[in-house]
């Protein structure tokens, strides 16, 4: 995020995961900006290592797989010990491999859901722990994807895994209310966080694809990174269990083309008037 920082975050202590590229870069790089100190968590560890390099002051790095209780545990504690509070715990880590449904593998299934939905999970119960601890509540927000709602091809395994923490959310936001913890879902459109160059076949695709999302154009990981921190701030302290798509209109719709053609110019639909006969409309 450039520019000054419209949320303030001082002395709060955010976890950010998947934190070695795309979003989670953009998050842990707009926590900082924004005054918090943050653990950064991420199996990758030389991407890790390159999101960090100009936060040193105010960042923790954690090579961490999220999708074990322990890997999970490590990240929360590293909070708590390092920085002696947990606040806010931004459950990005997500792997997305698409496959035909025929073709889908059932080990590629559950690295997908041990990663999307048991590592969601035990994110959120290890930093929901740490924060009832802390006596102050907490913020969780956890990643869906526009994916989660359509019937797309191949992404059997990923698009349903990201209904279930959807659905995870809603729960979580529910049993942790009385402890002030709110818990909501970011759901992302198409956000360009593919290294590039892209491959040819994808970079074809999407040469397709982005012409008819509603703003012909995809979303920036800035762009989701704000959102975020607008849901980690006092001024979303009345959302939880909630799940905001920030997808440009994508699951609204298509791109507009500017024209509307209302295709039956036999009544006027206000007074319910027929304005032409069925034969000259046949003829117009
Ligand atoms: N990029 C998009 O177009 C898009 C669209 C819809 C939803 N989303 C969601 O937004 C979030 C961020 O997407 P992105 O494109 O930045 O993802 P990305 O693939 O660029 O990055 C995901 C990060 O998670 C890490 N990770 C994967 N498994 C892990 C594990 N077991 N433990 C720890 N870290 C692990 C990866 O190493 C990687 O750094 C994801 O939750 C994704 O489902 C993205």
């Amino acid at each position: 995020m450039s520019g000054e920082a419209v949320f303030h975050f001082d002395g709060k202590v955010a976890v950010v995961t998947g934190a070695a590229r795309g979003v989670g870069r953009a998050l842990v790089a707009a926590f900082v900006e924004a005054g918090a100190r943050v653990v950064a968590a991420d199996r990758d560890s030389v991407g890790l290592a390159e999101t960090c390099a100009s936060h040193v002051e105010s960042v923790s790095s954690i090579v961490s797989d999220v999708s074990t209780p322990d890997g999970a545990q490590a990240i929360v504690e590293r909070a708590v010990k390092t920085f002696g509070r947990l606040d806010i715990c931004v459950n990005n880590a997500a792997v997305a491999p698409h496959a035909a449904l025929l073709d889908e593998r059932a080990d590629v299934w559950d690295r997908v859901y041990a990663v999307n939905c048991r590592g969601t999970f035990l994110m959120t119960q290890a930093a929901a722990r740490a924060m009832i601890a802390g006596g102050r509540g907490g913020r969780i927000i956890n990643f869906s994807s526009g994916a989660a709602q359509r019937g797309a091809a191949g992404g059997a395994a990923y698009a349903s895994s990201r209904a279930a923490t959807e659905t995870f959310s809603r729960v979580a936001a529910v049993e942790l209310a009385p402890h002030g913890i709110l818990v909501n879902a970011i759901s992302p459109g198409l956000i360009d966080t593919q290294p590039k160059p892209l491959p040819p076949g994808m970079a074809e695709r999407l040469a397709q694809r982005i012409p008819n999302l509603p703003l012909a154009r995809p979303g920036q990981p800035e762009e989701v990174a704000r959102v975020v921190l607008f849901l980690a701030s006092d001024a979303a302290s009345y959302i939880s269990g909630a799940v905001i798509s920030v997808d440009g209109a994508s699951s609204a719709g298509s791109r507009f083309s500017g024209v509307v053609v209302d295709d039956d110019i036999r009544y006027d639909w206000v007074t319910g008037r027929q304005t032409k006969s069925d034969a000259s409309a046949r003829e117009s």
